[in-house]
């Protein structure tokens, strides 16, 4: 079931760790190869030796422990197909959603941008603190919640890590589920910079964020990425970077013929400037200064109107009547669906990690997505489209 690929299992410091000896026989069983990574403190529940034994592969721990040239979180989050950390500790989960990286396991998890699972076990009462809640909110992994039971430390309630056989079945789950093999998804990301002089530009706030979920996960879905971002953005699939709407268009254009669908998250500047001045404007005795600014292209309203066999994907950022525009909108683009998002709000939107928008297509339907992390958001968008 797992052939040919590899499980990257991080055990933290909790008493459940002995169980997980039985998951990496699992894994091995189903002829995955297993790399695991303990935080210190899990050592003190499981050996080096034991689990070495199991998973027939050096165990990592140290950060900088380095045997060879390529830093051990790279190379570990590049080479693995899925991150599974189970038992996942309070203090762990609280790490990975404040990104913090104290140490090697931590360091990968934020790295990695293929699946993650986790797994949390812990006394009932930090399950239920409002604190951990809130990080447990904030990280865009499968969260395998614990089961409500007899626990180690005397308690009953929730907090006990859920079956092996869970983590085992979910693991299998997520690495084959590939629903866009075959696919070229095409993702543009981040706002435009229209230069006025080489100190001066026209952008917006736009982060790269979306686009960047957006992308991450139609790889991890199986499909062939090409993401367009004025963003420097490193990953494993093809990343062009571009500045100005002239420039993206182009790569937009140099892509399109045989993609499968565009999704067009990046935030495009409606005008750029009429002259690049060449040297830097100096201030004058004037009060006042004109700009002229030209139309740019409409990028997604020009793909609209060649495609052929694609799917074309609009996003719209509005500041008021979010639906009455986005519907007037996808008409105006001619796209297939827009995903409509409100940038007055903090807490969405706009360089935030969460989103909250509302899917329109062709035919008039109309699916709101509640508030959820970006990466989240990306998979319901995914599944809508080619559900
Ligand atoms: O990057 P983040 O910080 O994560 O924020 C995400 C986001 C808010 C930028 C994103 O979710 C979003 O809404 N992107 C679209 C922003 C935008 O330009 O909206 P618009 O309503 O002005 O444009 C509608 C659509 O036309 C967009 O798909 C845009 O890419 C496209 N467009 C716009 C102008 C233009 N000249 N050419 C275009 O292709």
């Amino acid at each position: 079931m797992l052939s040919g690929k590899t499980v990257l299992l991080g055990i933290t410091g909790g008493i459940a760790a002995y169980k997980i000896c039985e998951l990496v026989r699992m894994y091995k069983r189903a002829n995955a190869n297993v790399q695991i990574v303990c935080t210190p403190n899990a050592l003190n529940f499981v050996t080096k030796l034991t689990l070495q034994n199991l998973s027939k592969n050096d165990v990592a721990v140290e950060e900088f422990d380095i045997k060879k040239y390529n830093p051990e979180h790279i190379s570990f989050a590049d080479k693995a197909d899925i991150m599974v950390i189970a038992p996942a500790t309070a203090n762990t989960i609280s790490k990975l959603a404040n990104g913090i990286c104290d140490n090697l396991l931590t360091s990968i998890a934020c790295a990695f941008t293929k699946p993650v699972i986790i797994a949390p076990a812990m006394n009932c009462n930090m399950w239920n603190n409002p604190i951990i809640q809130e990080n447990l909110q904030k990280l865009h992994y499968t969260i395998l919640e614990p089961e409500t039971g007899f626990l180690a430390c005397g308690y009953t309630g929730k907090g006990r890590l859920c079956s092996i056989d869970k983590i085992f079945d979910k693991t299998v789950e997520l690495i084959n589920y590939k629903p866009l093999n075959g696919k070229k998804i095409v993702i543009t990301s981040g706002g435009t910079i229209e230069e006025i002089d080489p100190v001066r530009y026209i952008s917006n706030y736009s982060s790269g964020k979306m686009g960047l979920a957006l992308a991450d996960t139609a790889k991890s879905f199986g499909a062939e990425v090409v993401l367009i971002t004025t963003k420097d953005v490193t990953r494993n699939y093809k990343v062009v970077k571009v500045k100005s709407a002239l420039d993206m268009q182009k790569a937009v254009e140099e892509e399109f013929d045989n993609a499968d669908c565009v999704i067009m998250a990046a935030a495009v500047a409606d005008y750029r400037a009429k002259n690049i001045v060449k040297q830097k404007m100096k201030k004058t005795s004037d009060d006042e200064i004109t700009l002229e600014l030209v139309k740019n292209p409409d990028i997604l309203k020009e793909i609209s109107n060649k495609k052929t066999h694609q799917i074309i994907v609009g996003f719209c950022a509005e500041s008021e009547n979010l639906l009455e525009n986005a519907k007037t909108k996808i008409v105006d683009k001619g796209c297939d669906y827009l995903i409509a998002n409100d940038i007055s709000r903090k807490d969405i939107g706009f360089s935030s990690d969460y989103n909250e928008v509302t899917i329109l297509n062709k035919n008039g339907e109309v699916k709101k997505l509640e508030r959820a992390s970006k990466m989240t958001i990306s998979k319901q968008i995914l599944e809508e489209i080619y559900g």
